[in-house]
């Protein structure tokens, strides 16, 4: 039977998108519409669901969202037209490419192009840079939203050890580098563990946190949790519209905490990506 507490990031994302909707409701005051641009490339059912979810929270929360919609067979210079556009207007703010796109163009390279002051992913070379050398930018959302869902539900982390099982450039890496930063609600011993650790588990049983970030179904199983530790589990997987966690049910028998299957890191990360809008116009109109 289950003794873990739960941790779902739904009320963490309620309140951070409060806080987005005050900020949103002062700019307007002062005569500013934050504006939050999507793009989608080509015809992909999900891709087109997610940025319709994205564009009605955006209208709830007072934004204006400029959409562009390139055809599958727009080029590698198509998309980087649409996002100089959007570089070079003042009245957007923050800008968000759907991700995947179609297989012919290359992602890293358009979002290299883009402005990243504008970069609401947090996911732009320049911010990851800012990110390793603890200076203020927009911070990648799934990392985020997890230091945000730990202090919120009053998990320490300042002076814990912290494993993150996977170092992807979107969720282990950057959460590491957020997590040992100098700040109350970070200033972890972080360890980072991958394929190249064959015996992994000698650190993830020792953690006191334990972040999966791997994209491996079931891949943390109780075996690897250290009785009483904090599991968050950030790596899913999606076969169609299964959704398959990286961290197994029955860790919660194990577990002191762990976020639920569905409704734990996944809110966080959506509402971290309008944080990052809006303060990108703060700053833009500071
Ligand atoms: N919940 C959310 O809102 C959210 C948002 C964004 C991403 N995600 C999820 O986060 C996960 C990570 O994404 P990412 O792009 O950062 O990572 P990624 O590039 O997919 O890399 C996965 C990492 O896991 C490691 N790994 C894979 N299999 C392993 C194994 N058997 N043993 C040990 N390590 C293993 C890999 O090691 P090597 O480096 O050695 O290959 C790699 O470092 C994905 O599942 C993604 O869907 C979730």
């Amino acid at each position: 039977m289950s003794s873990a507490r739960l941790l779902p990031g739904g009320p963490v994302a309620e309140r951070v998108l409060a806080e987005v909707a005050a900020s949103v409701a002062e700019l307007r005051a002062a005569g500013v519409t934050p504006a939050l641009a999507t793009v989608l490339v080509g015809d992909d059912d999900a891709s087109a669901g997610y940025i319709r979810i994205k564009s009605r929270q955006a209208a709830e929360l007072g934004f204006a969202s400029p959409h562009v919609h390139l055809p599958a067979s727009a080029s590698q210079a198509d998309l980087h037209a649409v996002l100089a556009d959007f570089n070079a207007d003042r009245g957007v703010h923050g800008v968000l490419v759907q991700h995947p796109i179609p297989g012919h163009l290359d992602y890293d390279r358009a979002l290299a192009e883009l402005d990243p002051d504008k970069d609401v992913d947090g996911m732009h070379p320049v911010n990851m840079g800012r990110l390793a050398l603890g200076l203020p930018g927009p911070l990648p959302c799934t990392p985020a939203g997890i230091e945000a869902l730990l202090a919120f539900h009053g998990v320490p982390v300042a002076g814990r050890e912290v494993v993150v099982l996977g170092r992807g450039a979107t969720l282990g890496r950057p959460l590491a580098m957020l997590l040992a930063q100098k700040r109350p609600t970070a200033n972890a011993a972080v360890t980072v563990v991958h394929t190249g650790v064959a015996d992994w588990p000698r650190y993830t049983r020792r953690a006191e946190i334990l972040v999966a970030a791997a994209g491996v179904p079931g891949i943390v199983r109780p075996e690897h949790v250290r009785p009483g530790a904090v599991v968050v589990g950030g790596g899913v997987r999606y076969e169609g519209r299964r959704l398959l966690p990286d961290v197994d049910e029955s860790c919660a028998e194990v577990a002191g905490a762990i976020t639920p299957r569905v409704g734990g890191v996944g809110p966080t990360t959506v509402a971290m990506l309008f944080r990052n809008a809006v303060r990108a116009a703060v700053r833009a109109n500071a």
